[in-house]
């Protein structure tokens, strides 16, 4: 039997910089604590905020959840109460709590690499917090990576060779970011789909466009992706937007699905957009994964916040 190294980080920001080797370390830790095989005991209290800047429920639940399960102890921090609605900044936010005790912060913000002022701190700096990022704009979402990684792994038992296509707003994904990098380091091929338009160059380099149509039959795994409204105010194809005419052209309907490769699956990092990405009949049809990826999320965040309770000696842990 292989012994795996445990991975040690002071922060977890971004799944770029991690080796094969340390993936799939984390992947191994998250399932042994799916299966009940592992069990932190902390030996003094270790406390967690998460700061959510951005909406969220699946990450912000499971987060809390894998924290809870971990032996953390929790202080809450709504920033539509806090101090942020009086200007007080992200930096001055995290000196604050790290002050009060606060040892690991989880964090979701707009801005893209919100982190770097955080992590690169001039030398008289007060802080000394790590942070754990729940996704930063349209950059990198490493919790939601790790946990499709995990969900892949455990329907294929390998990455080498898989067909993945990415289809949907690419441009203002943060998933899409963090996992085309992800895959195509671990060895699988990646495609892209959805409106041209958000094709844009930087993806051409981990993978091909194609139609739809000339993928869903020869993918391993078809990765959905929310069409972020939200974020779309600078995009001049928001006003043209049809949500009949979207899922007719880039979506899952049944004829698509029914076109899959028998061990294909169906991913999504949700919230769905019913009858637009995916028809509704189809969120719960066999070869979708959206609960085996939400149910992963607990431990593969769990296997994240332990490697930067190792990397900080928080809790007793080295
Ligand atoms: N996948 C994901 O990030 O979902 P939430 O926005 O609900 O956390």
């Amino acid at each position: 039997m292989s012994i795996m190294k445990q991975v040690k980080l002071t922060n977890f920001v971004s799944v770029e910089g991690l080796t094969n080797d340390e993936v799939m370390a984390l992947i191994t830790r998250a399932e042994a604590f799916k299966q009940g095989k592992a069990h932190l005991e902390l030996a003094t209290d270790v406390y967690a905020a998460n700061l959510f800047f951005e909406n969220s429920t699946r990450t912000k639940s499971s987060f809390q959840m894998a924290e809870s399960k971990l032996g953390m102890k929790q202080i809450v921090f709504d920033p539509q109460s806090s101090s942020v609605k009086k200007g007080e900044t992200l930096y001055d936010t995290l000196l604050t709590l790290n002050a009060v005790g606060v040892d690991l912060a989880v964090i979701r913000h707009p801005q893209n690499e919100y982190y770097q002022e955080l992590l690169n701190l001039p030398a008289n700096s007060h802080l000394n917090i790590g942070v754990v990022n729940a996704g930063d704009g349209s950059g990198q979402h490493p919790s939601q990576c790790l946990l499709d990684l995990m969900t892949i792994y455990e329907h294929f038992g390998h990455f080498q060779g898989l067909k993945v296509a990415i289809i949907g707003d690419l441009t203002n994904s943060r998933v899409a970011r963090s996992n085309m990098e992800m895959l195509t380091q671990l060895g699988a091929e990646v495609y892209f789909s959805g409106p041209k338009y958000w094709f844009t160059e930087e993806f051409e380099h981990y993978g091909q466009y194609l139609p739809v149509d000339d993928l869903v039959d020869q993918m391993d795994v078809v990765m959905l992706l929310r069409v972020q409204h939200e974020r779309h105010q600078d995009d001049a194809n928001e006003a043209q937007f049809d949500a009949a005419q979207y899922h007719a052209q880039y979506g899952i309907n049944q004829a698509r699905y029914d076109r899959l490769q028998d061990n294909a699956i169906i991913m999504h990092p949700g919230p769905i957009n019913r009858g637009v990405e995916l028809a509704s009949n189809l969120v719960e049809a066999p070869k979708s994964m959206f609960f085996q990826q939400m149910q992963n999320g607990v431990f593969a965040r769990m296997a994240m916040i332990e490697a930067v309770l190792r990397g900080r000696k928080l809790g007793g842990l080295n």
